[in-house]
């Protein structure tokens, strides 16, 4: 990978790579092995898990085989709707970290924002942030008014907001109301799950480039200073998923690409989610 934009400057001045490696659904050593061990070799440093994902063994196990110091990694992990409900953050925050066997995060995020119960995760955020064993705090599918009432009620401005976005679901509004905060926008389903690998205007695009459609959707990302948290078990997808900083798109190419939205949501709203106030 060029060095070229390839990390972010967060706004508590710790410095987060631009890819992660996006591991929801990852279940098997073998496959965490893999994934890491290719990721790693490819220049992925940032790992991308949660509590919900059931696999912080798995990935801990993977991360602390790879071969690479822990202060070389970003490692992220959330506190999942349940904790947040039953006022257990650090208790689930110390679990995730026991389960990853690492004994700090980089980026710790509140995975949704839990109608009545968002504001209090975050002022327990602030309080993990100021004990060291978390570098930076940020929230994960928050929409602009969900950022609004953290700001009123709270101190800290969320260093990352992880909400899902690619060309298929643009999230225009929310990226520049994130951006001009100086919060950095981490897209997940950056793929939105290969729901535009055949895209007709991304192949074309792709062939002048000699990328594929997927690896124009992801430069496009990048080339909005958005952060991309692609999955794959697959060695020449995790290769290639992070093979996007040696070409610039024209600005038409991004207008063009633009015009893609539909607003599609790939990754879906958790159950107990369902009927609350998200965009
Ligand atoms: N904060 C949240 O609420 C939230 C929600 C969802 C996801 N996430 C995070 O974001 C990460 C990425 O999102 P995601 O896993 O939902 O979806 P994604 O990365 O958009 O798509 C993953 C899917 O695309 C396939 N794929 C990977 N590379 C490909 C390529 N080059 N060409 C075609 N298909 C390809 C993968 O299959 P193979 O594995 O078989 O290659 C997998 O089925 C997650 O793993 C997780 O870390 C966060």
């Amino acid at each position: 990978m060029s060095s070229e934009a390839s990390e972010f400057i967060l706004n508590d001045n710790h410095i987060m790579p631009k890819v992660g490696l996006g591991v929801y659904k990852i279940q098997s050593d073998d496959d965490a092995m893999l994934a890491v061990d290719t990721a790693v070799k490819a220049g992925y440093r940032l790992i991308d898990t949660a509590s919900v994902y059931k696999n912080e063994e798995i990935i801990g196990r993977a991360i602390n085989n790879c071969g690479l110091p822990r202060e070389n990694l970003f490692v992220t992990s959330k506190v999942w709707n349940t904790a947040q409900r039953m006022g257990d953050i650090e208790g689930a925050f110390h679990r995730s970290l026991d389960r990853l066997r690492i004994n700090y995060f980089d980026l710790y995020m509140i995975h949704w924002p839990v109608p009545g119960c968002y504001a209090e995760t975050w002022k327990v955020f602030e309080k993990l942030r100021q004990s060291g064993r978390v570098k930076s705090i940020g929230v994960s599918n928050f929409g602009i008014h969900h950022l609004e009432h953290l700001f009123e009620s709270t101190g800290i401005i969320p260093a990352v907001n992880q909400v899902e976005c690619h060309p298929l679901w643009n999230r225009k509004e929310l990226v520049n109301y994130c951006q001009k905060r100086g919060i950095v926008i981490q897209a997940y389903a950056p793929l939105a799950r290969g729901a535009y690998s055949d895209n007709k205007l991304l192949r074309q695009i792709g062939v002048k480039y000699s990328k594929s459609a997927v690896q124009i959707g992801l430069r496009w990302l990048v080339q909005q200073d958005i952060g991309i948290l692609p999955k794959s078990i697959h060695e020449d997808r995790i290769r290639s998923n992070i093979d996007v900083f040696d070409f610039n798109l024209t600005d038409s190419e991004m207008t063009a690409i633009d015009a893609l939205d539909e607003h599609l949501r790939s990754a879906g709203i958790p159950n107990d989610m369902i009927g609350a106030d998200i965009e």
